[in-house]
């Protein structure tokens, strides 16, 4: 443990979790995700997910990165037979792949406060031409990843700790304020009612299982970020507390951020909000496209501050997660492959830098990436990053669940599990909370996660429907 690092306090922990959770799937993707799921229906499937399956998943990938101490490629196999090393390593590409696509976002969010600082408010009209400018995206993702291997480098306590702890609640608090002010507008309150009440006739298929990537990924799991991380957990920690709290800021952040969105959307559209997040205004652009005319409506001193200071800020939110989700294979190659630490987080950068640029180029740049892959029966292409994410997100990170929990439950065993909770939480073993996290690893997450991931793969990727 010593030389490996480690948090200097349950907060530190607790604070570094959440900032690897909280990030671009909350302020970025959540209210997008919401929009192609129509409104307030795909919020509350989220709400059930996140609680009821990726909770105690949360708990076990935390348990099982304390256990053992070691990265997760070495701790499942330190756990279970050598096959379920296997598991690790889709952990591990899940991660790699995701953080090759989200350093180009969070490039484009670092960009956008360069802009708006300059000014700039036309950027939310020149969304497409400023992601197919690749030069310049690509600057911004060169310093992204530079300032998040930086960070890693410095190790555990130095790097990240210190940066979770003071820049998430300034976060926090931006974007209430935003909240505040959107609520003032005209036609807020259709924005509130398309994100609040549910119509429950528009649960589908792809609404669920757009709702079960989306937790997945807002709460970082399956992505071994939450093994790495516990692996740097001290033993008196509380898991199940640490756990619940980092559930409670991720999915509170992101329904602030949908409170926040959906409203100013709402003022933006005079109240066409369905029609226009479905359509053209929608998808990956809408924060970007959005934003930026409401800020200039705050006047130019104004519109300046608070436009750049959010991006500013939503570009800290990403750094917290993209730290963590380097550190997952950096750990790997140094636990695994004794490599020195400085000398891995360079190595594995670069390359995820290189394995993104594809999905940087497929924003308009290249035709080809930009129309990379048409889905069987699909009408029409998908670029590479929407890609990715559909492999990786929605596909992987689910698999990864349930995998998770078959291991957990049958493998690792009950009992082991409860072992390790139950340090830091001395009257674990025989409460019902024990019972719950039993039952769900057990049957609920097996059932539910494996089901769903054979579901999504026959539709998503080959269009049979097998329900709906
Ligand atoms: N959990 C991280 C986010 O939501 C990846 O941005």
């Amino acid at each position: 443990m010593a030389n490996r690092g480690g948090f200097s306090s349950k907060l530190g922990f607790i604070m570094a979790a959440a900032g690897s959770a909280v990030g671009l799937g909350n302020i970025w993707k959540f209210p997008f995700e919401v929009g192609n799921g129509g409104g307030a229906a795909f919020v509350f499937i989220y709400l059930i997910f996140c609680f009821i399956l990726c909770l105690p998943v949360m708990i076990t990938e935390i348990a099982i990165g304390r256990k053992t101490q070691l990265n997760p490629v070495g701790a499942f196999s330190k756990l279970g037979f050598k096959g379920w090393r296997n598991l690790g390593k889709l952990g591990l590409i899940s991660g790699f792949l995701i953080l090759s696509f989200y350093n180009v976002v969070a490039g484009w969010a670092f960009g956008y406060f360069i802009e708006i600082l300059l000014g700039n408010f036309e950027i939310g009209q020149n969304f497409s031409a400023f992601t197919s400018n690749v030069i310049k995206v690509g600057g911004y993702a060169t310093i992204f990843m530079v300032s998040t291997a930086f960070i890693v480098s410095k190790g555990i306590s130095g790097g990240i700790e210190k940066a979770s702890k003071i820049l998430m609640p300034t976060l926090i608090l931006i974007i209430l304020s935003l909240v505040a002010y959107s609520f003032t507008l005209e036609h807020s309150i259709e924005g509130l009612k398309f994100y609040l009440v549910p119509d429950f006739s528009k649960i589908t298929l792809p609404v669920i299982y757009g709702a079960l990537g989306q937790a997945f990924f807002s709460l970082s799991l399956g992505m071994g970020a939450l093994i790495t991380y516990g692996s740097y957990v001290g033993k008196n920690d509380n898991i199940i507390t640490s756990a619940v709290l980092i559930t409670l800021t991720d999915v509170g952040i992101a329904f602030i951020a949908g409170l926040m969105m959906f409203p100013l959307v709402a003022y933006m559209t005079e109240g066409g909000v369905a029609e226009y997040v479905q359509g053209g205004g929608g998808g990956a652009g809408l924060i970007f496209s959005t934003l930026p005319s409401v800020f200039e409506k705050m006047g130019p001193t104004l519109g300046v501050v608070i436009g750049s200071l959010f991006f500013l800020l939503l570009s800290f939110a990403a750094l917290t997660s993209t730290v963590s989700l380097l550190e997952v294979p950096v750990s790997y190659v140094v636990d695994e492959h004794k490599v020195k630490r400085t000398r891995a987080v360079w190595g594995v950068a670069i390359l995820i830098f290189i394995v993104g640029i594809p999905s940087l180029l497929g924003n308009g740049y290249s035709t080809f990436f930009t129309e990379f892959v048409t889905y069987f029966g699909a009408e029409k292409p998908t670029d590479f990053m929407t890609f990715i994410g559909h492999v990786a997100n929605d596909t992987f990170l689910p698999l990864g669940g349930f995998l998770i929990s078959v291991f957990a439950a049958y493998v690792w065993k009950k009992a082991s599990l409860s072992d390790e909770i139950s340090q830091g939480y001395p009257n674990y073993k025989g409460s019902i909370v024990e019972k719950y996290i039993n039952f769900t690893i057990s049957y609920l997450c097996p059932t539910i996660l494996g089901v769903l991931f054979i579901l999504t793969v026959l539709d998503r990727f080959f269009s049979i429907s097998v329900v709906g």
